[in-house]
């Protein structure tokens, strides 16, 4: 069962079970017992989990399939994210619980209680209707990982606004692309934010991504490094400027909404063309993730959860700001790199604040691996007790040692597969599950999940196929924003006749039910966790005056996952040389963003093709990794 490309995976590895003290506290005893229930009656599981959220009106049905797959929950319930995440903790003791401790690369610390959010989120909530956002309308958010970020996006929640958030370390190109595709009208950002000891220059993007789109009217800029900025006078105001005025009343009512309005829309990396912003919605949305971090995670009232994910990406959304918030936990979110400014930075805040749960991604677990030991070992560490990887398969090197070194061999590791398009956690250990690393074991709740063939036939324990899930979730992508054809076509055509979702990741199931990840079956390469399109970084090499055509394939790279592998062939009379590689790589991570610089790039001749046109990247990869190119018969020559 082992192949070249996962010879470091052991499919019958040994279980290893979970500690007697994990699995006493464990909110979950019987996975079995719950999940049989939870696919029987699948709307009957989720409406007791909905229950016990907070509803301005109950719904009038579960689950509404009758416009597949433009699935609706809880539909008829009148419901805000808000009223859960936040005013329901301020009528108990947890107004005075922290909400919110954060930490700044150079050391600045604040904290936050939930009463403290409420007038932060309510001040900047009331701030933003007086500059003319109203519900409905998309709020572009382009920031570093300060507090004021997830306030901006709790505060669009309140009044009904759609929040889009952008990764601070997109391009002005990519800002400008998705502010343009989502017409939206107001940007919030941040003159700039500490990473790795340096300062980077978010407004600067901001203003060449404002340039280039023309839809922003508002600019609320917060101010992080003091840096000097442009500021122009009738479209930019400052955050604390705003937030002193009269306006910044700390009161404002929680904007009701339909449980199926939308809350955000995120862009996220396809197989072709531009990124797509998938939609999410505040009912279904909300008691996905709240249930399945409470579950997963084993919340408690007394938990310090860390989820060390940018807000960017769906992992912030869901899993640093919404469910932990919603579930009253304390959470920690801190802004820059993790060996700065020495390899133990992450282990001493762990030991600092007394975090129980660190959430983070195998590239960060194995980037860390590299300094050695020495660096945890100088922390106590002994308040942890779950671990969770998310973002790609997590090798068991890196598991092990995550195990080992960071959770002293006691602290399960949760391994969670799941994407932006489905919300939360799809596939996922509980604190209870006996593990094997390397694999993200089994089904959550009311989830059906196979490994299939192009027909849609189960291919036999330990083959490798396409992922499908069987049956809708609350906390599934309601759409594409402005584009449902594509959602249909990119998602649910492949298996229409069975009404199944295709996630476009490979996978095996083993003899015990386990399902192991392989990767993106399509044009998605993931690097270093991040979601990048193998088209997108083709249209920016493009632009390069020297370059008449390429194609791009991720190749695995020991400590990112993926590497961006670039083939090229430059236009007539143009020579390929180290000067010009240089000058791509740095053309693109310039286009697209740093995260986006290619490893390699090679000058080639021609490209493999299909007849009609079509790159075969699978055959450039396989060529790469010494692989049989396997089916070439529609090549073109
Ligand atoms: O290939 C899978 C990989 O990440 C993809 C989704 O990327 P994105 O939408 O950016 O969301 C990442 C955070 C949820 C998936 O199609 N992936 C995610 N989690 C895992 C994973 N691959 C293996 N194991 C995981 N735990």
């Amino acid at each position: 069962m082992k192949d070249k490309h996962h010879h470091h995976v052991d499919y019958d590895a040994e279980f290893i079970n979970p500690s007697k003290d994990v699995v006493k506290q464990a909110l979950i005893k019987d996975y079995d017992k719950i999940y049989k229930r939870s696919v029987e009656d699948r709307e009957g599981f989720w409406a007791e989990e909905a229950k016990k959220l907070t509803w301005f009106k109950k719904w009038d049905k579960v689950l509404d399939d009758s416009k597949k797959p433009f699935y609706k929950w809880f539909t008829g319930g009148k419901f805000n994210i808000i009223a859960n995440a936040i005013d329901r903790h301020l009528k108990n003791w947890r107004r005075n619980k922290l909400a919110i401790i954060w930490e700044g690369e150079p050391g600045d610390v604040k904290t936050m209680s939930y009463h403290a959010l409420n007038r932060e989120v309510s001040k900047f909530a009331n701030v933003l209707k007086s500059m003319g956002v109203h519900k409905g309308e998309v709020v572009t958010i382009y920031m570093p990982q300060i507090p004021e970020l997830p306030i901006a996006m709790l505060a669009c929640a309140k009044i009904g606004a759609i929040h889009s958030v952008i990764y601070g370390g997109f391009s002005a190109e990519a800002l400008a692309g998705r502010i343009e595709d989502a017409k939206s009208r107001t940007l919030i950002t941040a003159d700039g934010g500490f990473r790795r000891g340096n300062i980077t220059d978010l407004k600067g993007i901001a203003n060449e991504a404002m340039r280039r789109s023309a839809t922003i009217e508002v600019c609320i800029v917060v101010k992080r490094t003091a840096q000097d900025v442009h500021m122009q006078g009738d479209r930019d105001f400052w955050y604390h400027d705003l937030m002193a005025l009269p306006i910044a009343n700390p009161k404002c009512e929680t904007e009701v909404m339909d449980a199926e309005d939308p809350l955000f829309i995120l862009y996220t990396s396809g197989t072709t063309g531009k990124p797509k912003g998938l939609m999410h919605s505040h009912g279904g949305y909300a008691v996905y993730t709240s249930t399945t971090h409470k579950y997963v995670f084993d919340i408690k009232d007394e938990d310090r959860w860390w989820c060390a994910a940018d807000p960017g990406w769906i992992t912030g959304h869901s899993y640093l700001v919404y469910s932990p918030l919603i579930n009253g936990a304390t959470l920690m979110m801190y802004e820059g790199a993790p060996n700065h400014p020495y390899p133990n930075r992450w282990w001493s805040m762990v030991e600092k604040y007394g975090i129980t749960i660190l959430y983070t991604s195998p590239t960060a677990i194995r980037g860390l691996m590299r300094f050695g030991e020495s660096w945890p070992n100088r922390h106590d560490l002994t308040s942890l007790r779950l671990l969770g990887s998310v973002g790609e398969p997590i090798n068991p090197e890196a598991w092990k040692w995550y195990h080992r070194v960071i959770g002293g061999g006691k602290c399960p590791i949760m391994d969670t597969w799941w994407q932006t398009e489905t919300g939360g956690f799809v596939i996922t250990p509980l604190p209870i599950t006996a593990l094997k690393p390397g694999s993200a074991t089994k089904p959550f709740f009311g989830h059906e999940v196979a490994i299939v063939d192009e027909q849609g036939n189960q291919v036999a324990d330990g083959e490798e196929g396409k992922l499908v899930l069987q049956a809708p979730w609350p906390g599934m992508a309601r759409s594409i924003w402005g584009d449902p054809d594509r959602f249909k076509e990119t998602y649910w055509k492949d298996y229409e006749k069975q009404g199944w979702y295709k996630a476009g990741d490979a996978a095996r199931k083993d003899k015990d039910g386990y399902f192991w990840i392989i990767g993106r079956i399509d044009d998605v390469i993931k690097v270093s966790g991040y979601r990048l399109g193998t088209a997108e970084i083709e249209s920016a090499l493009i632009t390069h005056y020297a370059v008449s055509e390429s194609a791009v394939v991720g190749l695995p790279h020991e400590i990112k996952g993926n590497a961006i592998h670039c083939y090229v062939i430059l236009r007539a009379g143009m020579t390929g040389n180290k000067a010009l590689e240089e000058e791509l790589k740095e053309h693109v991570s310039r286009e697209l963003g740093p995260i986006a610089k290619p490893e390699h790039i090679e000058f080639v001749d021609s490209l493999p093709k299909t007849r009609s046109g079509k790159i075969m990247r699978r055959v450039l990869k396989a060529r790469a990794l010494g692989q049989d190119v396997g089916d070439i018969s529609t090549l073109e020559e």
